[in-house]
């Protein structure tokens, strides 16, 4: 009987998907030796956003967590998603770093690593591959799925190729948007079984609708495991529910052999954990969003460029921006929308709209992105792009961390110079997030109060109301969407920022933070000259003089934030 076999993505994807990662160890604890009892193939239970979630919104040690999860699931292999070279961070860590910080993952428990790279580089994914192979764990090396003219069966299969020679144990189609339909799905899984000698799993969100369709023909061609989520913390942008599947599956003869009473125990108590965390859960997050097959672009990026857009008080830009993204990705060698890349797309596909001209304004995020700085582009990138954002400066083409010098020593004495390390996993939570890990190793960090439904509507007249309070971002990985309360936009009480300005001068062409002001009164420029650096949806972005000329005046200080149209400095 080829057994479907069920990884539980409850205490991992399914959370982060939903209530932007924010459930407490303390809610997962009493039900884990129920789940161990189960007879999943594993729990999805650490990396991804839960570490950075950890320190910077729970006052939690992602370690501990990790830790007491192996207290009490002794027979379940524990699950982490872990973003190649990036760790579970938003940037290419040295080798030095990836080293330890695998090794100490195993060491407190993971049992099994799933490894991706957002461009399905595998050059960024070698590192951990084979460090966690070296301490005996199952892996997972995922193929970030997309759509575009380049990605087809042929190039996946040959991935999957790449990561069985990297002695991966399994290939992980890891769908994050929900996009893959119920025939490509079947045309997949069955290469790879032809193809490979690789254990095949399907990982996929239910964003798009089709999810629990394209399981089935996943099923029917042969997949060997499938990720679901317990039913209070499925659907949506999170995994088809595990129970349904469970349920489908009985008695034929892919019969996941799992007891539906046992989980019915699981569902009942993580339904009232979902009350707890209910306001946190985004609406939009619940639905099928069609824009999804109509763009094939992830839902929390939607809901990101919605936020955005708003931000920059152009919301009708929307259409606008979503036929920009093809052209964008395009230029960039058609990258998978997951992060970084789905951030890297989006905002400069914003920026094209809003400036009126493509490429008037390159992101400093796209001009590293065409150097190679996060690794190959699936498909070559547009050349006269490349020479308007980099000049004739050389594209890396080696592998990036190999540019990196070791990072792990340095980081450990910063750190034990600051008197903030007391175990070795201390010096690994330093030397990936320095600043959030500090205030959290000092002790000084405070865990957010969970929001209470009355308090998010209550104040409002519904829900339209909480992008303007909340910052939604998408976060390192997947597509969830991150909700953290920013407050309210500062202006500076100098008057700068605000109404007595003069209606000439350079404005700005967007809404955000001047992070760097590159000029003072009386310095000549030309037209072109970068006069400040603005960052504006997380992204910096030079901003250049509209002419030649003496710089007269200078309306705004390193750290103002500044309105759209707002005039930044007179140029005579
Ligand atoms: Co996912």
């Amino acid at each position: 009987m080829a057994k479907v076999k069920i990884i539980e993505t409850a205490l991992r994807d399914a959370h982060q998907s939903l209530i932007a990662t924010r459930m407490r160890t303390e809610d997962m604890v009493p039900i884990l030796e129920d789940m161990d009892d189960i007879g999943y193939f594993s729990l999805e239970a650490w990396g991804g956003a839960t570490f950075d979630s950890c320190i910077r919104f729970l006052n939690e040690d992602p370690w501990e967590r990790l830790r007491t999860f192996k207290e009490h699931v002794t027979k379940t292999p524990l699950q982490m998603l872990l973003r190649g070279q990036n760790l579970v961070g938003y940037k290419h860590y040295a080798d030095d770093v990836v080293k330890a910080f695998v090794e100490k993952s195993y060491e407190n428990g993971v049992d099994v690593f799933r490894v991706f790279d957002a461009l399905n580089d595998s050059r960024n994914m070698k590192v951990s591959i084979k460090t966690a192979k070296e301490q005996g764990a199952y892996v997972q090396g995922a193929l970030s799925y997309t759509i575009s003219p380049v990605h087809t069966i042929d190039t996946f299969v040959d991935f999957a190729k790449e990561l069985e020679a990297m002695e991966c144990d399994a290939v992980t189609i890891k769908d994050m948007a929900g996009l893959i339909t119920p025939s490509m799905a079947s045309q997949l899984v069955t290469a790879l079984k032809d193809e490979t000698d690789l254990d095949v799993n399907l990982h996929s969100h239910c964003t798009s609708g089709l999810t629990l369709m394209s399981y089935q023909a996943a099923i029917d061609a042969g997949v060997d495991i499938v990720d679901t989520a317990i039913s209070p913390f499925a659907g949506g942008t999170a995994q088809p529910p595990t129970e349904s599947v469970v349920a489908a599956l009985q008695g034929t003869e892919y019969d996941t052999g799992l007891d539906l009473d046992k989980l019915n125990i699981v569902g009942e108590y993580f339904a009232e954990v979902f009350k707890k965390y209910q306001a946190l859960v985004d609406p939009l997050a619940s639905k099928v969003d069609a824009d999804v097959l109509r763009y094939q672009v992830p839902g929390g990026m939607l809901s990101n460029l919605v936020s955005q857009l708003k931000q920059q008080d152009a919301l009708e830009k929307y259409q606008d921006v979503l036929d920009e993204i093809p052209h964008v990705r395009e230029d960039l060698g058609y990258p998978p929308l997951v992060t970084p890349t789905s951030q890297i797309v989006g905002v400069q596909s914003v920026f094209n709209v809003l400036m009126g001209e493509r490429y008037a304004n390159i992101t400093k995020e796209v001009k590293e992105y065409l150097k190679g700085a996060y690794g190959r582009s699936p498909a070559p990138i547009n050349q006269e792009l490349y020479k308007k954002a980099n000049g004739d400066e050389e594209p890396i083409t080696c592998r990036p961390a190999d540019l990196l010098e070791p990072e792990l020593e340095n980081a450990r004495r910063e750190a034990e110079e600051k008197g903030l390390v007391k175990s070795e996993e201390d010096v690994l939570t330093y030397a990936l997030y320095p600043t959030v890990a500090e205030k959290f190793l000092k002790g000084e960090a405070v865990a957010e109060e969970i929001p209470t439904v009355e308090e998010n509507t209550g104040s409002s007249n519904g829900f339209t109301e909480i992008p303007t309070s909340f910052d939604v971002e998408v976060d390192g990985e997947e597509f969830e969407v991150h909700v953290k309360p920013t407050g309210t936009m500062v202006i500076d009480p100098s008057g700068n920022g605000g109404q007595d300005q003069p209606a000439d001068g350079l404005k700005s062409a967007m809404q955000g933070m001047i992070v760097k002001l590159k000029v003072k009164v009386g310095d000549n420029v030309n037209e072109g000259d970068v006069v400040a650096v603005l960052e504006a949806m997380k992204m910096e972005n030079d901003v250049k003089s509209d002419k030649t000329g003496q710089i007269t005046q200078i309306y705004i200080n390193e750290g103002d934030t500044v309105e759209k149209g707002d005039v930044l400095m007179k140029i005579e």
